[in-house]
């Protein structure tokens, strides 16, 4: 069976009665839902941006598109906050908006509070890769990407601590671009699903065209804010997520086991007892021959992320974070024996046992 790629659609016999997927606190898409947190901000005066060096394409559009006052501050090589390029850039009497990423299992947000006090300033966390791992309770706003943990057709998840300071629903529209997007996921999801029981290898080619051309679509309306699909909010209840954590956190420890060793190697920051991991990164030189190899053996590992065009030749530690990483898949698709699988195809590759 192939490992990695886009998520299927899974259907569950289950009640889940998780705070985190109650109406309130779910919408559409990410980069929808932030564009229009962007835009309430710069329509109350907030223009001065202090946000990471190292982000996603469609996050850094959602910034960019909206012509503001943007700072970078740096990322370390471990995926932390440059603390001391934060502090030369970070003013906490003018009106600056943070936003800051928790990258894997590093929790930024925590670092930041713990040496600055961000009380007077707008505090925006993206908690895509960590959610699940964090009480959320400091900063003003959280978002995360819902559809990256399991097989939705969309799906973020925000939480305002702070309400006065913007109001997604009224924000909302309806979007015939959107629902096309949300078909055409959903039709892939379950063409996938047939793929994987049925062994149907001629549905391959047909399910990745459909994901390529949503995500597409996707990228060219990043500013539409809309509500969650009626699909995807009912994928959330259903599905059973402790089964979820503790597959992602077994997946993780295996490889971090037999992976911390290889010298090859540079594994992520290891998992605290109460993390649910979201991927397993790993950083080497010879990322692009290795994923090409993964490839040649059904295992289709994403890359968080590839240098965004205008962030290129700018720093050389996220130029080398961007070229040497990769994220080994861990997730709840898979067990035991397709990790044993992984890792023992990497160490084939590396040359070493
Ligand atoms: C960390 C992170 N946040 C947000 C997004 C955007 O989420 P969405 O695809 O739901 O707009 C992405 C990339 O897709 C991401 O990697």
């Amino acid at each position: 069976m192939e490992i990695g790629s886009e998520f299927h659609c899974v259907i569950e016999d289950h009640k889940s009665n998780l705070e985190y997927f109650k109406e309130e606190y779910l919408f559409g898409f990410t980069r929808g839902a932030l564009y229009s947190v962007v835009e309430q901000l710069k329509e109350k005066g907030n223009t001065k941006f202090l946000i990471p060096n190292y982000l996603c394409e469609s996050v850094l559009a959602t910034f960019l598109q909206h012509h503001l006052e943007i700072q970078y501050y740096k990322i370390n090589h471990d995926l932390s906050v440059n603390m001391e390029d934060f502090s030369c850039k970070y003013n906490k009497e003018s009106s600056q908006v943070i936003f800051i990423t928790n990258y894997f299992n590093v929790d930024n947000e925590l670092l930041l509070h713990s040496q600055f006090d961000l009380a007077n300033v707008i505090s925006i966390v993206d908690v895509t890769h960590n959610i699940f791992s964090t009480k959320m309770s400091k900063s003003d706003i959280y978002v995360a990407s819902l559809r990256k943990w399991i097989g939705i057709p969309s799906g973020t998840y925000v939480k305002l601590n702070n309400t006065a300071i913007v109001n997604l629903r009224t924000e909302m529209t309806e979007s015939s671009i959107i629902n096309e997007i949300i078909y055409k996921r959903a039709y892939a999801a379950n063409l996938k699903t047939i793929f994987l029981s049925n062994n149907r290898e001629e549905l391959k080619a047909n399910f990745l065209e459909i994901f390529n051309a949503a995500e597409k679509q996707l990228d060219e309306n990043g500013t539409i804010h809309t509500p969650i699909d009626r699909l995807s909010s009912q994928l959330l209840q259903c599905t059973d997520w402790n089964k979820v954590f503790e597959q992602r956190k077994k997946n993780f420890l295996y490889l971090e086991e037999n992976l911390r060793d290889v010298k090859e190697i540079i594994t992520g920051q290891e998992l605290l007892k109460d993390q649910v991991p979201f991927g397993f990164p790993v950083f080497t030189s010879k990322r692009d021959e290795l994923r090409k190899y993964l490839i040649e053996n059904q295992i289709y590992c994403p890359i968080h992320w590839p240098i965004p065009e205008i962030m290129k030749g700018k720093d050389n530690i996220i130029e080398t974070i961007g070229s040497t990483i990769l994220t080994l898949p861990c997730d709840q698709r898979y067990d035991i024996e397709d990790m044993k699988r992984l890792v023992s195809i990497i160490k084939k590759f590396l040359g070493v046992q």
